[in-house]
């Protein structure tokens, strides 16, 4: 298993691109089910997730097309039989799930396996069924499976709220969404995800054909149509990417510029960046605020800020591992609730090896600043987690091992390169070479 061995204390300065967002193109990808006509992607980034969908939607029907731009995905459905997403894939990635809503939608009939808990929570998917028993699809489970039917092989568009106890859902949204574009009639959902994702789904799918409006507020209307065609998109750029490298910038007091940066998503995330003393300003003007070039820079000493979680424009829960590890530095106490993921935590024990002064209390973590960190082998156990690990890492004095950096495979692409690039040190090593990892549980 892959290891980083980082060593702390280098400054970073310099450029980097953000890439195409993990969490946009995973639903888009999923949209190619919905014709039979090629859809297009654009700077789709390359991880692991997205590799599982690709090979998942091989299993769907979905052929690759070789395109020259490594970057470019054009899938096409070239046999509609198997509508069949199968445990060893789904359990690898959750997001599996969001090829339900198109399949039924489109072939009137999808068997997905029923994902199951991670790391970061029970993670139910009630919201994504009960939208889709809505639009009058008739869902069992069997076999660990869920088996969702089109009655008459035809979604019906009607008025659903989608809204529960954690507010807003992205993928149910996107699920139930992509799914009435083909239904007959109108669809109506109320207290829908605003996240930016989902506008970049309901673009392409309005590329497509669909008609849908309102994509971004709780409210979304979609008129349903008859068929839907190919199309090509450039997948929005990648907004937890661009506040982590904020975070990486500001945790080792560099200077670095972000070019193709979705300022535009990340309100919540800049006022927190304020309040604790980094700057981000954009450079020229004019420009499409989600890829914007801006500057990241901060004053010497960090101040303490509070934040909670929220769905969108509320601060991310994907930044809060990241932004957790910048505040164990600020010079007085910050406090973070988490209000989408509660369980969400595992990091605060690693941050804590290293001399973090962290005291949780149910979904609230109180940060008590400290001086320094100290570098310490710290084990990753979730993406983001793991993320505010490498941060941590880069800001402590001596040497950080990360353990299982497979977990940040998932959702940054290189992550170790490119951090190098602008000054970091940090080696990517077969945790063999350093006597093995430890054991989980
Ligand atoms: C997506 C993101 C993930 C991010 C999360 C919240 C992708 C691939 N993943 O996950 O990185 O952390 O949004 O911004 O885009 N819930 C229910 N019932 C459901 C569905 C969700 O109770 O049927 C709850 C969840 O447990 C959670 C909250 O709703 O507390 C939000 O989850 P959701 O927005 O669905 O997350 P995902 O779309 O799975």
């Amino acid at each position: 298993m892959d290891t980083f061995v980082i060593e702390g204390g280098r400054r970073l300065s310099g450029s980097l691109r953000v890439n195409g967002s993990k969490n946009a193109a995973l639903p888009l990808l999923v949209c190619s089910l919905l014709t039979d006509q090629p859809v297009t992607l654009k700077d789709v980034p390359d991880l692991a997730d997205i590799r599982n969908m690709v090979r998942l939607l091989g299993e769907l029907g979905c052929e690759r097309i070789t395109t020259p731009e490594p970057t470019t995905l054009t899938l096409k459905v070239h046999d509609a039989t198997q509508s069949h997403a199968r445990y060893d894939i789904v359990r690898t990635m959750r997001a599996s799930i969001s090829a339900l809503g198109p399949l039924l939608a489109r072939r009137g009939y999808a068997r997905v396996s029923m994902p199951g808990g991670c790391s970061i929570g029970e993670r139910p998917v009630d919201l994504h069924l009960r939208g889709l028993r809505a639009l009058g699809a008739d869902i069992t489970l069997n076999g660990g499976d869920i088996v969702a039917r089109a009655p008459r092989g035809r979604l019906q568009g009607a008025k659903i709220f989608l809204g529960g106890q954690f507010g807003s859902t992205v993928l149910g949204t996107a699920n139930v969404m992509s799914a009435a574009t083909l239904a007959t009639g109108t669809t109506i959902i109320e207290s829908a995800a605003c996240e930016p994702e989902i506008v970049d789904v309901a673009n392409l799918l309005n590329r497509m054909g669909a008609r849908i409006t309102g994509a971004g507020s709780p409210r979304i209307t979609i008129q349903g149509v008859d068929r839907l065609n190919g199309a090509e998109h450039v997948v929005m750029p990648d907004r937890i990417e661009a506040g982590t490298l904020m975070c990486a910038a500001a945790i080792t007091n560099g200077d670095l510029v972000l070019e193709n940066c979705p300022l535009d998503a990340l309100m919540a995330a800049r006022e927190v960046l304020s309040t604790a003393g980094v700057h981000v300003s954009e450079m020229g003007s004019g420009a499409d605020p989600m890829r914007t070039t801006c500057r990241v820079t901060c004053e010497r000493v960090l101040r303490p800020a509070e934040f909670t979680t929220q769905p969108h424009p509320g601060f991310p829960t994907d930044l809060q591992a990241q932004f957790m590890a910048l505040l164990t530095l600020a010079d007085g106490n910050s406090i973070i609730t988490e209000r989408v993921f509660p369980e969400r935590f595992l990091h605060v024990a690693e941050l804590s090896r290293m001399g973090a002064h962290l005291l949780r209390q149910g979904a609230t973590v109180v940060v008590q600043g400290v001086r320094k960190l100290v570098g310490a082998p710290v084990m990753a156990s979730d993406l983001r987690a793991s993320a505010g690990l490498v941060l941590a890492g880069m800001a402590a004095q001596g040497t950080t091992i990360v353990h299982r950096v497979y977990h940040l495979d998932r959702g940054y692409e290189k992550l170790e390169d490119r951090l190098c690039a602008v000054g970091a040190s940090i080696r990517r090593v077969d945790d063999k070479e350093l006597g093995g990892s430890p054991t989980e549980g």
